[in-house]
């Protein structure tokens, strides 16, 4: 399907922060776009910002002065609803207010053509509920931009119960060719982006509830260790404590109170205490004038041991041997059942060393070190977490088991230390912190795909080019191995024995089969 010509002329209803930069999308993209708000002022509030941010591209020589012209005549104020008469597309960016955006496409449906589309931007209202107020449903979709909407390239286009295919294919056509990343996909409590990110900040919540570890360190973790673009809690302060809480609930309150979609207590706390983010000043970091930001935990340095043994098939950290091997240390591997028989003592003997090591490094599977080691009875297990790139990480989180001495983990610590990677030493959680953060959002893109909300390409698009994700969760899924991956959520689920961590049944499927979801 073709997308929307340039000659046909587009409307944009709501002419705040996102209207006017839907507006600048579409004028840049060569129609000419009538803009309406209900507030005297707003329009022209609207244009301004849309030139103010033209004034910097072209300072920064990223656009000419006369381009800015051309673009700017093309945005035209509309005074009343049935000056959008000849509109083509409307897009919708008035308040997120459901009687709202009713009455508006009520109005709209008595103005435009019959063949002209109405697109919401709604962040969470149903499009299916918008669409059901209208005598002609099938020709209303969400149009969902991310906010600065110039700049962000991914678009959610989000069909409604009735929304007809063609609609659907007319708005991706046109999102791509106003050079956007568009992804289909359903109308459902959060769209996409915004229900697969839920457990990226749900088990930093919970991590921070529990005492895994402090707010610096396990932001550094997921930012350093697994490749995110910011670490959990500053996203929180960025986006707004409140925002976040908002979109939580709602979510979980439209999933019948689904555990996998449960807030956790202490986002409450924050709110209710004033700590809002970095608009109030203070969130989960202090942002008022002369504070310093808090650095994360990082182990002291220590000596590297003589040898060490490493355990298991390592799969996705392989790469971290031939990194620790590097340092001069002996390592040794052994394999999973080995290290259920194999005692300090018969290791030493075996390397024909005075002393023998005095710890063994596993990847983390969703069971706690101390559970491990409980069971299978070998050296002192210390767990190391999941690393975006084992042979480039600048920091690893390590956490031993209550039965193993502090002399093993200062062992441990020397080794990696030794190969150039920075420590931080965390409490022995089930799945550790970036582990059981990628296999959860991991999870919930399999749900995804499997309630038909969105194809696996798309919500891996969706997560890399709009929240900045290293990498798409099914396509490092399946790098993973999606047997380690609902091995990692069925140890969480029987360790918490709660619902909130029961694999995808899609997730466990293509498992089992051997499949992807790519494939
Ligand atoms: N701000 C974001 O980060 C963001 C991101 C994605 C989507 N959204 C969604 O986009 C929409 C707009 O958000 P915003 O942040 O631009 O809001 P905003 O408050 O900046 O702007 C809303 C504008 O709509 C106008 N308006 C309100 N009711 C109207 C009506 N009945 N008819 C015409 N104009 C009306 C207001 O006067 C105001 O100028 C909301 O649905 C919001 O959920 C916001």
């Amino acid at each position: 399907m073709a997308a929307l010509a340039k000659e046909k002329t587009v409307a944009v209803a709501g002419a705040g922060t996102m209207g006017a930069g839907i507006a600048q999308v579409a004028a840049a993209a060569g129609h000419r776009v009538l803009l309406f708000d209900s507030q005297p002022g707003a329009v022209e509030r609207g244009r301004m910002a849309v030139a103010e941010g033209l004034a910097r591209l072209v300072e920064r020589k990223r656009m000419a002065a006369e381009d800015v012209d051309i673009l700017m005549a093309r945005i035209r104020s509309a005074g009343q609803i049935a000056e959008l008469a000849g509109a083509a597309l409307v897009i919708e960016a008035i308040a997120e207010d459901m009687a709202a955006k009713k009455a508006l496409f009520r109005a709209l449906e008595d103005v435009v053509a019959p063949d002209a589309i109405l697109a919401s931007n709604t962040s969470s209202l149903s499009i299916t509920e918008i669409a059901g107020a209208l005598r002609h449903p099938e020709r209303v979709a969400g149009l969902h931009f991310f906010n600065p909407a110039p700049i962000m390239p991914l678009v959610e286009v989000i069909a409604g119960f009735g929304t007809a295919a063609s609609v659907m294919d007319t708005l991706m056509a046109t999102a791509s060719a106003w050079g956007k990343k568009p992804v289909r996909c359903a109308s459902t409590p959060g769209f996409l982006g915004n229900r697969v990110a839920r457990p990226f900040y749900g088990e930093a919540l919970r991590a921070l509830e529990e005492g895994v570890t402090d707010v610096p360190t396990y932001d550094a973790i997921l930012r350093e260790a697994a490749g995110f673009r910011m670490g959990p809690f500053e996203l929180l302060d960025l986006v707004g404590i409140d925002i976040n809480w908002a979109v939580t609930h709602a979510v979980h309150d439209a999933y019948f109170h689904d555990p996998r979609f449960k807030p956790f207590r202490i986002q409450g706390e924050m709110i209710a205490s004033g700590r809002l983010g970095r608009k109030s000043g203070r969130g989960f970091y202090d942002y008022r004038a002369g504070a310093e930001k808090p650095m994360p935990r990082t182990a002291p340095r220590a000596e590297p041991p003589a040898n060490a043994t490493i355990e298991g098939d390592l799969g996705p950290a392989a790469a971290l041997v031939p990194r620790l091997a590097k340092t001069g240390v002996l390592i040794r591997r052994i394999a999973n059942s080995a290290a259920a028989t194999l005692d300090a003592r018969e290791i030493a003997h075996l390397h024909g060393a005075i002393l023998g090591p005095k710890f063994r490094l596993a990847l983390s599977d969703g069971r706690t070190a101390t559970e491990r080691m409980a069971s299978d009875g070998g050296l002192a297990l210390i767990l190391f977490d999941l690393a975006l790139d084992y042979a480039a990480t600048p920091r690893l989180a390590l956490a031993k088991a209550d039965q193993a001495a502090g002399d093993a983990l200062a062992e441990a610590c020397g080794l990696l230390q030794e190969a150039g990677i920075a420590v931080s030493v965390i409490d022995d959680a089930p799945g550790m912190a970036a582990l059981r953060t990628v296999a959860m959002l991991a999870n919930f893109s399999a749900d995804a795909v499997h309630a038909g909300i969105a194809d696996a390409a798309g919500v891996d698009l969706a997560m890399q080019v709009g929240f900045n994700y290293p990498r798409g969760p099914l396509a490092w899924a399946e790098q993973l191995g999606l047997v380690f991956v609902v091995r990692v959520l069925d140890n969480l689920a029987r360790t918490y024995g709660e619902d909130r961590y029961r694999a995808s049944p899609l997730l466990r499927r293509k498992a089992a089969s051997g499949g992807s979801f790519h494939g």
